[in-house]
């Protein structure tokens, strides 16, 4: 008898097969017996007749499993049109694995907080499920995208003797005898790279000691850092659109159960497959907030409601260009037009979402880079290395950040991120 996963059943229908499973849910009348399983896989259901198995096993069905009880499973696979996945399995012998008494999720309204609490096993449940397949699949299409489009995957480090976007958010560590900080970015390692490679990205954890609480910042985040040499702003946002349209795409065709389960429906993803994205200046914006009533000037940062307004105007992503130097990183180069800015763009997210990228082309000066870096405090003993980038052959290069989970919790209608990550850290929380 071949042992087989629930995702596989489609393939045996008719035949007696043995799965590894765990029970999520059961209900049973006199002669039958329904056990809601999961396999890591997917999801479905058991029956089991009295009349079909031997009274042993029906008994133990009805009184020993218990939530997440663990077992193999052995029946036949049968269609089973009433439910979403569309197979069953007809129970003929059950072999428990590992026990389960009082587990302490139960199918009813828990608070957020107990949930997480209980994240190491509250990720055995239906939504975490599809959220983690969702994040798993975004990873590979970024995988996909970026090797078909000519990049080279590259490895910043995370333990960095700097702070690109600021020291204040920096997560300090002991390095021997010196001090280490978890890395805010892999940017300035990527611009390294691209003078290397061509065209890289990374794809790694970052971290930022922010003591903010808001439902779109986590203390530990992925990013996601293409880095371009031979590129100019506006080539770098035709990436930065297709590789988000080229992402959503992608889980229309592949996770659509997923989509479903999380409650967003593929019709209203499909309108962000389509280029291009609006674009927007930054004194555009300004104006456009100022009509639409909001309490902004010229040389204000954008918070989430400012965000949420401009995205709501078109329903779609859209690009922010060209804010003022005051309120971005000291490696974006003076904006020719208008010196007060500097040459880059955000993407914000339609739907309340904000903001999922920055990106900006790059200073590529080696007098501008070093006067800019003596502005912001930035040694030369640590910060050396990337004049160099600048001394040695210095090309116009651009590149952005897009954050994996701020990405996630939009297309899967999140109204926080943490639960587009395994296991989030925020201000109050680095358990489990
Ligand atoms: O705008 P940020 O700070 O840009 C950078 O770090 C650049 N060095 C990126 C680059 O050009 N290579 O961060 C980039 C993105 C944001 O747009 C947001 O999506 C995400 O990272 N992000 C966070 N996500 C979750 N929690 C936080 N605390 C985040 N901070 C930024
Ligand atoms: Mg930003």
């Amino acid at each position: 008898m071949e042992t087989i996963t629930i995702s596989q059943s489609p393939q045996h229908v008719g035949e007696t097969v043995r799965i590894g499973v765990w029970l999520t849910d059961k209900r049973s009348s006199g002669k039958i017996a329904f056990l809601q399983l999961r396999d890591g896989t997917g999801f479905f259901q058991g029956i089991i007749r009295k009349n079909n198995v031997d009274e042993e096993t029906f008994e133990l069905a009805k009184h020993d499993l218990h939530q997440e009880t663990s077992f193999y499973v052995t029946g036949e696979i049968a269609e089973d049109k009433r439910s979403k996945f569309g197979y069953e399995i007809h129970i003929t012998d059950i072999d428990v694995v590992g026990t389960s008494d009082d587990y302490p999720i139960g199918n009813k309204e828990h608070g957020i907080d107990f949930l997480l609490d209980h994240r190491h096993l509250w990720l055995r449940s239906r939504k975490p499920w599809a959220l983690m397949r969702i994040r798993s699949r975004v990873k590979l299409a970024t995988m996909e995208f970026f090797n078909k489009h000519g990049f080279t995957q590259f490895d910043a480090p995370i333990l960095t003797g700097s702070a690109p976007e600021g020291t204040t958010e920096l997560f300090e560590t002991d390095y021997f005898d010196q001090s280490a900080y978890l890395s805010q970015s892999g940017q300035l390692y990527g611009e390294a790279g691209a003078m290397a490679l061509g065209r890289i990205y990374t794809m790694g954890p970052t971290f930022r000691a922010e003591k903010s609480k808001t439902r779109r910042h986590l203390m530990e985040f992925w990013m996601i850092e293409p880095e371009m040499a031979w590129m100019h702003e506006d080539e770098n946002e035709e990436i930065q659109e297709q590789y988000v349209a080229y992402l959503i795409q992608d889980l229309i065709d592949h996770c659509p159960l997923e989509l479903e389960m999380v409650g967003r429906s593929v019709e209203s993803l499909k309108p962000f497959t389509e280029l291009p994205y609006p674009r927007v200046t930054y004194k555009e914006a300004i104006k456009m907030l100022q009509d639409g009533g909001l309490d902004v000037k010229y040389g204000d940062d954008f918070g989430s409601p400012e965000e949420t307004y401009l995205a709501d105007q078109f329903k779609k992503p859209v690009f922010i260009k060209n804010y003022p130097k005051e309120i971005k990183a000291f490696y974006m180069p003076t904006n020719p037009e208008d010196d007060r800015e500097v040459i880059c763009a955000d993407l914000l997210a339609p739907e309340g979402y904000g903001e999922i990228i920055g990106g900006s082309e790059r200073a590529y000066d080696y007098e501008y880079i070093t006067s800019k870096l003596e502005e912001n405090g930035l040694s030369k003993e640590n910060y050396g290395w990337y004049d160099d980038l600048r001394k040695y052959g210095s090309v116009p290069h651009s590149g952005f950040g897009m954050g994996l989970e701020r990405f996630l919790a939009w297309v899967t209608l999140q109204d926080h991120i943490r639960e587009n990550i395994p296991f989030p850290r925020m201000l109050n929380r680095l358990n489990p």
